[in-house]
């Protein structure tokens, strides 16, 4: 029992690490920070592409509502909790929008993520409670890693952009 306790904590700590990374600030792309400076001053109406910006984010954003059903799961052991929200998130995965860059490194982050929400939810349906915490960290180190990844490769790109002018 205290060892389920000792695994829950883990757990809650990765969940906090990964929210925290979250809200440091959205992830800014090459083309976000331009684009915010040129539309700044006639704001109301938003342009097509910060229409399409905000429904990515919100795709994004939806990535959060799986995981905290994930964890409820492993709080209270409802296995069909646990798998259902890796469930989503490994659907989430596989869709157009989710494809934010072509490189091969995104992809094969992708690829990775699809790996370990798959485990995960094979865990579950085998009713581990252990095995499903640790595959639930594992899918938790793929989002940290994938957003280093992003803001590291695509944020320098923007950075390149502001060097010109
Ligand atoms: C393979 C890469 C990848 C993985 C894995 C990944 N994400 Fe993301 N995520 C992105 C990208 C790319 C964006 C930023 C899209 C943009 O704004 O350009 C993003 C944005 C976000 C945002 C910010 C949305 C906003 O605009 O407010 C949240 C929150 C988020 N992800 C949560 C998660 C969570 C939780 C996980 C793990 C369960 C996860 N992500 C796994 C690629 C990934």
């Amino acid at each position: 029992m205290s060892k389920h306790r000792t695994i829950l904590s883990l757990l809650g700590i990765a969940a906090l690490a990964c929210l925290a990374l979250m809200q440091q600030d959205r992830i800014v792309t090459a083309d976000d920070a331009p684009k915010v400076d040129k539309k700044a001053e006639k704001a109301d109406e938003p342009t097509p592409e910060e229409k399409e910006q905000q429904i990515l984010s919100e795709f994004m954003r939806r990535k959060l509502d799986a995981s905290s059903q994930i964890l409820e799961g492993l709080s209270v052991e409802d296995y069909e909790l646990i798998s259902d929200g890796a469930m989503k998130l490994y659907k989430m995965s596989t869709v157009e929008k989710w494809r934010r860059s072509n490189d091969p490194l995104y992809r094969q982050f992708s690829s990775e993520f699809q790996r370990v929400t798959q485990d995960l939810i094979r865990a579950a349906n085998e009713g581990s409670l252990d095995k499903s915490a640790l595959k639930w960290m594992d899918v938790t180190m793929k989002c940290i890693e994938c957003h280093r990844y992003v803001r590291e490769t695509l944020v320098t790109g923007a950075e390149g952009d502001a060097n010109k002018s």
